[in-house]
């Protein structure tokens, strides 16, 4: 059975395909443990591209009392040591290497315009306080070329106390708001993904 989280490699098949040269700049926010990383780059490199991915996440950060704060999952991530050796593996091309950001999204974020232009493929996935969505959006949106493709996680649809939900309600004209099938159902919780591009003009 399809769940939301099989919309990442979907919507990342397309930002690969729109890529012109050899790299996809690929930005996550919200690493865990780095399953969706990981199979991130593995898509990318098995499309024959190079990717370079820059990952944001509180790791050794997240204290109990913020996972709380962010309403995020009853586990803690692991190390950004360990993430990184799992992520560093994956990479069979020649040079690139993945960059792993560690602190709050709300003050890391913000650097992205450091190291990319325009980014691939976003995956905004977390911090799930309105606050900490709204800083992320507003922190990439920078970044968001004419191709980009941004992914939200965790919308909750009608809930505006979390999530990315009251933010995808709001976004101007100027971008394209798709909530994506299939809508997952976690114990009667209605989860979905939101695409987000920049509207053609
Ligand atoms: C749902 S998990 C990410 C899962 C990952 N995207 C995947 O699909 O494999 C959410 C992550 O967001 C991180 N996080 C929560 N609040 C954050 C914040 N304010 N800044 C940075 N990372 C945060 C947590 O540490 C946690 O690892």
């Amino acid at each position: 059975m399809r769940s939301r989280y099989d919309c990442v490699s979907t919507e990342l098949a397309k930002a690969i395909k729109s890529v012109q040269g050899n790299t996809v700049h690929l930005v996550e926010v919200g690493v865990y443990a780095g399953d969706r990383a990981e199979a991130m780059i593995r898509q990318v490199q098995a499309a024959g591209k190079e990717a370079r991915y820059f990952g944001y996440d509180l790791f050794e950060g997240l204290t109990p009392e913020k996972n709380t704060q962010e309403k995020g999952k009853a586990k803690l991530p692991p190390s950004r040591a360990a993430v990184l050796q799992r992520l560093t593996k994956a990479y069979t091309g020649k040079g690139l290497k993945p960059t792993l950001v560690a602190g709050d999204s709300k003050d890391t974020l913000p650097g992205i315009q450091g190291h990319v232009i325009f980014a691939d493929f976003i995956f905004i996935d977390g911090g799930h306080s309105l606050d900490t969505i709204e800083s992320d959006w507003h922190s990439v949106e920078p970044v968001v070329g004419p191709d980009t493709i941004v992914l939200f996680d965790d919308c909750y649809p009608g809930d505006d106390t979390v999530g990315c939900f009251e933010l995808m309600c709001r976004l101007g004209r100027e971008f394209l708001v798709e909530p994506l099938e299939p809508v997952d159902d976690c114990n009667g919780l209605k989860i979905q993904m939101v695409k987000v591009t920049r509207a053609k003009t």
